[in-house]
């Protein structure tokens, strides 16, 4: 069994698009093992996505991913839940993600791309823990 964090980001929440990204999940055959609509802080979001301190959209990120509440999911699945999840979303840039996926079928921008997916084992198990901590145990 595997988890990994799912967000549907503001621009998910903002266009009633959640519903429509959960279901997907759903569908596919994985488990919503924690659900929560929750305004991010900067802290919160700043540590989330320490892998990107010192680039040039980081500010841009950190203000778009806080600006107004997200829906954090827990879901699980195969231990490669989070790959699973990962080609579910689609690329980054969604003006090259494929049609099926999350950001192919239904945003056009990459700061605004809709969903975050945990890309790896280690940053799966990272990120569960940030954001509903002690849910291993
Ligand atoms: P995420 O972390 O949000 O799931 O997205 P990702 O893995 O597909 O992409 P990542 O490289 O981790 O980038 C995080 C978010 O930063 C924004 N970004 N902007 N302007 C740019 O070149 C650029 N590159 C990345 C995107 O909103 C991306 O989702
Ligand atoms: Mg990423």
């Amino acid at each position: 069994m595997g988890r990994t964090l799912l967000i549907c980001k503001p621009d998910a929440v903002e266009r009633g698009l959640v519903g429509e990204i959960i279901s997907r999940i759903e569908r596919k055959g994985l488990k919503i093992e924690q659900l929560e609509l929750r305004q991010l802080d900067e802290a919160t979001a700043k540590a989330h996505y320490q892998e990107h301190d010192g680039k040039s959209f980081f500010g841009e990120l950190v203000a778009f991913i806080t600006r107004s509440p997200a829906v954090l999911a827990v879901v699980s699945g195969p231990e490669d839940v989070y790959a699973i999840v990962r080609s579910m979303m689609g690329a980054t840039n969604p003006a090259v993600a494929a049609p099926g996926t999350i950001r192919g079928d239904l945003a056009v921008s990459v700061g605004e791309n809709l969903v975050h997916g945990s890309d790896s084992l280690e940053a799966a198990a990272r990120e569960v823990e940030l954001f509903f901590p002690g849910l291993a145990q």
